[in-house]
């Protein structure tokens, strides 16, 4: 019976401690629950759409004729990759007269895979433009002779905050009653002021109605109107509708904070001191003699800038000195790893990349690179590299995307340039360079290497910074090739063959078919020219 009773007594208590124990933990603030589901097909977009005017059926009949020679310049209904022909095949034709070949990307996929990658890179595509898109993207026309005046663009706001919407106004015809609505979807709206002889219905509310017999108190009133974000996002935009008796419009306020700057000390004014705005990054595998003659090179030239080295060696091998930072990564993890590793340990405003059979000489002047990108809007700007023949190569490539249709889009690469940069007349505009390059390291940071790629690869960094990187590239700058022209009398070391059997894997490869993999379903191409 006592122990009954204890038992009771026990759970009671265990009981009173749970009950204490959840009322504790439990949010004070009620929070409101927020979708952020990912569904196909935002509504608005298609009501939008709808509204752009039916081609006048009377139009129809107004004759008229084609301009082949700019209708060809829109954009087709998808994209299709066309190699060039015919013409003569020599040895070093494709270096003096490069021609352009196209190539499939989907043989990179068992044609019984196929089917199931398209599909499921359809689904992710679309789960991206979700993400990707918001009412800002969307097209709005504004109609003939609306009596509304409403901003067109440049509102914006910052998360769950409050604006006045400027500019919005009627101006109508001579009326006994003037109204208007004004409704958005991601925030309500208000009034900081109330007008005499203005009856406001909905303030508080994404819908509002603003009525009044007198057009002036209207329009002052008009004028108070509040705009407050109810639905947090980082960065992402509303479309408001402000209507009035027979006419609509649409407008949109941005969402989102501002973007966070990432500054660096530069230091006191005059010369470019290299030792602070920059630091060399490379990665090694295996070729250690090469790697030293690249160290002492800068040496001679940069005695304290900090040089970052990656090393997927098997057996690595201690570099050591002042201003190095040797990072060993797991055997053969592979080149864009590598690239990863040593930008991500850089602290200065800019990094220079090379590769670990560079040579600096007099030539590899670092100070003009700082200052084109000093001065100019660029993120990443080349330089040049020669070859033991006495050889430059800028290896400028132009990087252009043609929308396709469900197979995905078409990637054009093509040699050269854009534009030649004012003011630095050995500078040029592009969308891809060589592996000599000084860039902002918060910008390479942010497009990344693809750690998948492990071997042959460069142009895909740029390829994923496109839209993102403002790319330029000078010939001005150079900087040695250590010799890479392979006699057939002369043997070589162990690890050079191993590097070459790493490095260069033959076409049919794996490697290869990684990388069009990747070139499919990552960045959606169905298949890419070049020259
Ligand atoms: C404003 O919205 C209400 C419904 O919310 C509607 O009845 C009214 O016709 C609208 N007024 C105008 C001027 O569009
Ligand atoms: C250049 O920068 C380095 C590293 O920040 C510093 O140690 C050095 O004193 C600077 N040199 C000059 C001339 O300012």
């Amino acid at each position: 019976m006592r122990s009954l009773r204890k038992t009771v007594l026990l759970a009671i208590l265990v009981s009173v401690v749970l009950v204490l124990a959840i009322l504790h933990s439990w949010p004070t603030r009620a929070y409101t629950t927020v979708d952020l589901w990912q569904r196909p097909g935002p509504g608005a977009e298609r009501h939008l759409e709808e509204r752009l005017p039916e081609p006048d059926h009377r139009s129809r009949d107004i004759p008229y004729r084609l301009r082949e020679s700019v209708a060809s310049l829109l954009a087709r209904n998808g994209c299709m990759c066309e190699g060039e022909r015919g013409g003569l095949k020599l040895p070093f034709t494709q270096l003096l007269f490069p021609r352009v070949s196209a190539h499939p990307l989907h043989t990179a996929f068992e044609a019984s895979e196929l089917e199931e990658m398209k599909r499921r890179r359809a689904k992710e595509y679309q789960s991206f433009q979700m993400r990707s898109q918001t009412a800002a993207d969307v097209l709005i026309v504004a109609e003939a002779n609306s009596p509304l005046q409403y901003p067109t663009q440049g509102v914006e706001v910052r998360p769950l905050k409050t604006i006045l919407i400027p500019g919005l106004a009627l101006q109508d015809l001579p009326k006994d009653h003037y109204s208007v609505n004004i409704s958005a979807k991601l925030g309500t709206l208000n009034v900081a002021a109330e007008v005499e002889g203005v009856k406001v219905k909905g303030d508080g509310e994404p819908h509002m109605t603003l009525s009044s017999s007198l057009l002036p108190n209207l329009n002052r009133q008009l004028q108070y109107i509040t705009y407050t974000n109810t639905l947090f996002h980082p960065s992402t935009a509303d479309t408001v509708q402000f209507e009035t008796e027979g006419h609509q419009a649409f407008f949109i306020i941005k969402i989102g904070h501002g973007v966070t700057p990432k500054l660096y000390n530069t230091g006191p004014k005059g010369e470019y001191n290299v030792s602070a705005l920059v630091t060399i990054a490379t990665k090694t595998f295996l070729r250690y003699d090469k790697l030293q003659d690249l160290i002492d090179s800068v040496r001679r030239y940069y005695p304290t800038v900090t040089i970052v080295i990656a090393d997927d060696s098997e057996n690595p091998k201690s570099v050591s000195g002042p201003y190095i930072e040797h990072y060993i990564m797991p055997f053969g993890k592979g080149w864009f790893a590598g690239r990863n590793l040593a930008v991500s340990q850089v602290t200065t405003k800019y990094v220079l990349w090379v590769d670990d059979d560079f040579i600096f000489t007099s030539n590899t002047k670092l100070e003009r690179l700082v200052d084109v990108l000093e001065r100019t809007t660029l993120d990443l700007v080349g330089g040049a590299v020669r070859e033991a023949t006495g050889y430059t190569a800028t290896y400028r490539q132009t990087i252009s995307i043609e929308p396709g249709e469900e197979n995905g889009d078409c990637l054009h690469m093509r040699r050269g340039f854009h534009h030649v940069i004012k003011g630095f007349p050995n500078c040029v505009v592009t969308d891809g360079v060589i592996n000599f390059f000084l860039a902002r390291t918060d910008k390479v940071q942010q497009v990344g290497f693809d750690p998948r790629l492990a071997r042959v690869a460069h142009l895909e960094f740029f390829i994923d910074g496109l839209g993102s990187l403002h790319v330029g590239s000078c010939d001005d700058v150079i900087v040695n090739h250590a010799t890479k022209i392979k006699f057939p009398w002369a043997s070589q070391s162990e690890s050079d063959k191993t590097y070459t059997k790493f490095r260069y894997p033959p076409a049919s490869s794996d490697a290869t078919h990684t990388k069009n993999g990747l070139l499919f379903f990552k960045n959606r191409f169905q298949c890419l020219t070049r020259n």
